[in-house]
């Protein structure tokens, strides 16, 4: 058996959710520590990183976000967003947002896990249509055109790493159907 089919991805209520608050903010502090641009800026606590979590109970339980973790022996390892909460008008819509997996659990094929994971979520909740940004020339951009994401383009400075420095964003959407997205709604 491979090393990442040990790994249990669940989908987290609210109250999964502050269960699992110290792992997660665990993983989100460790992937900022090492210089992911994932929102957040240095100098960046666990106690930041739990109330960043905290924030996001509160859309899942509105039905705005869906998390999932990826668990390891009962630890919590990675974990992604799916934001379904978007305008009136891309009903059939959702984002990728925060897929972190922690240093020490990295290259065991989690994200992957996690990114199929997330587009059956969307898929069962309706999305045809999945957006994400990722900071350019990352591994994660590798990981999303394996998965048959299309790259649109790239945005110069767009974002700051968490030492300051501005790092450019790359575009990237996915058809959960073979048809026109909206045209299948
Ligand atoms: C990007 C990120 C999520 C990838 O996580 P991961 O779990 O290491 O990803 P995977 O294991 O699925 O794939 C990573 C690499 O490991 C390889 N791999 C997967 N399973 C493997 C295994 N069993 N043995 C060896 N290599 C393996 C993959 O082929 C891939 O190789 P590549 O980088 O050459 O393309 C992680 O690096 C991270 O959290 N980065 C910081 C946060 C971030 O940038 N997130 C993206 C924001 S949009």
């Amino acid at each position: 058996m491979s090393a990442a089919e040990q790994i249990e991805i669940r989908r987290l209520g609210q109250t999964e959710v502050h269960a699992q608050l110290d792992g997660l903010a665990a993983v989100l502090v460790d992937c900022v520590a090492g210089g992911a641009s994932v929102s957040y800026l240095s100098p960046f606590s666990h106690e930041d990183a739990r109330a960043a979590f905290d924030a996001f109970a509160v859309e899942v339980e509105q039905g705005r976000r869906l998390l999932l973790a990826a668990f390891a022996n009962g630890e919590v390892v990675g974990t992604v967003q799916v934001i379904l909460a978007l305008p009136p008008n891309q009903p059939h819509r959702a984002e990728i947002a925060k897929l972190l997996v922690h240093r020490s659990a990295r290259r065991r094929g989690i994200a992957q896990l996690l990114m199929e994971r997330a587009e059956a979520e969307a898929r069962a909740e309706g999305k045809t249509l999945l957006v994400l940004d990722t900071v350019t020339g990352d591994n994660a951009e590798r990981l999303y055109e394996r998965l048959g994401w299309t790259k649109v383009g790239v945005i110069p400075g767009y974002a700051l790493y968490p030492d300051g420095r501005p790092c450019d964003t790359t575009i990237f959407w996915k058809s959960l159907t073979k048809g026109d997205p909206v045209e299948l709604l």
